[in-house]
């Protein structure tokens, strides 16, 4: 299949033109991959089972992991979920549009195809204007998940994209890099109390301000055991994760740079290509290794919005070994750790 690549000028002055064949696509079935505020998502009709198995084909996803529904505006969640529980209200009037999902019982519309055969539906309603004029003009709600092949970092520019999915889907929008970096929070508010199953940038503290007391499925935290069963089935696999083996260490950021230097000697003596993840205050002080930084230590939201980049840039630099340091867990910094351990296999060095 010969994939379009098409580019949206000015994002702030879209016209219903540039994205008409994209919708046409989508309502026929297709798949079309679309910049979101979070990462650039993979979308088909969420209402068409047969469009939805293709996003699990072109992904190599397996298929109990269900698809976020994404909508344009408020009016088209009734017809997918069978009610709205007051938290839910509650949540969009706040967060809406914006970088968080929530998990509804699901309506008979929405196929089992798209939900993983759960009897619930996840819906995020995207900021991003050209993911919001999109859907608009597709008519359809769109599903929706991050546009990387299964297992790779979650793409945040039309590049990444094109690298994993270039003959695989009929477009990808090209609307620049996305603006936040890391997924959407996830809400589940389908119980009595709204349970957080994936930290993003909707924080806990944003949604406790909201909604009171949140839970937190443990299953974020890491495997636990044998038992471990995360709500959102997709928290369960290998993620995020570059093609080399990851370790983050975490402790005193002095003690963490002497100790990745110390490793990165290590790994040199046995001829790996050795990787370090630090930050543009640390930069300066790791030796004999490609080293990247990811942003500002003081400011996390720069870390959110490069971490997947340089992970998919360490594959192209063919690195054997990565070490990183690791994040304080505030704020924004909940959901960076969560992606960081995740890509590392839960492989952590405490110092
Ligand atoms: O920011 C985002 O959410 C991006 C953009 C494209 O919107 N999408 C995204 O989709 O991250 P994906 O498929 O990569 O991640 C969706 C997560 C998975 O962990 C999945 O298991 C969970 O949402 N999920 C989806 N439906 C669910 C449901 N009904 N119950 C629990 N978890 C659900
Ligand atoms: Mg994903």
């Amino acid at each position: 299949m010969d994939t379009r690549l098409i580019k949206v000028e000015d994002t702030a002055a879209i016209r219903d033109e540039e994205l008409a064949g994209a919708a046409q696509i989508l309502r026929n079935g297709g798949l079309v991959a679309f910049p979101t505020e979070t990462v650039y998502g993979l979308g088909a009709n969420a209402l068409d089972e047969t469009a939805a198995r293709k996003i699990y084909a072109a992904k190599g996803r397996p298929s109990d992991n269900p698809l976020i529904a994404h909508i344009s505006c408020m009016e088209e969640l009734a017809p997918l979920v069978s009610e709205i529980p007051e938290a839910g209200r509650r949540l969009a009037e706040a967060y809406w549009p914006g970088p968080l999902t929530m998990v509804f019982r699901k309506s008979a519309i929405v196929p089992y195809g798209t939900t993983g055969g759960l009897d619930t539906v996840a819906v995020r309603m995207p900021s991003d204007p050209v993911a919001n004029r999109l859907i608009r003009l597709s008519g359809v709600p769109i599903a929706a998940p991050s546009a990387n092949t299964s297992g790779r970092p979650s793409p945040t520019t039309a590049q990444h994209v094109w690298e994993d999915m270039n003959g695989k889907i009929e477009m990808i929008v090209d609307g620049g890099p996305v603006g936040i970096g890391v997924e959407s929070t996830i809400v589940d508010v389908s119980g009595t109390i709204p349970t957080l199953l994936r930290p993003g940038a909707v924080t806990v503290e944003m949604l406790e301000a909201t909604v009171g007391h949140i839970e937190i499925d443990p299953a974020i935290q890491g495997p636990s055991g044998e038992d471990f069963h995360p709500k959102a089935p997709g928290m369960k696999y290998r993620h995020y994760a570059p093609k080399a083996e990851l370790t983050l260490v975490e402790g005193e950021i002095d003690s963490v740079v002497a100790r990745i230097n110390l490793l990165v000697e290590e790994k040199n003596a046995q001829k790996c290509r050795v990787g370090v993840i630090c930050t543009d205050e640390t930069k300066s002080r790791y030796h004999g290794a490609l080293v990247r930084s990811v942003g500002l230590r003081e400011k996390e939201e720069t870390i959110a919005h490069n971490l997947f980049a340089v992970l998919r840039e360490f594959d192209e630099l063919q690195a054997d070994v990565i070490y990183s340091e690791s994040f304080p867990e505030d704020h924004l910094g909940q959901a960076i750790m969560n992606r960081l351990t995740k890509a590392a296999g839960y492989h952590v060095i405490r110092v």
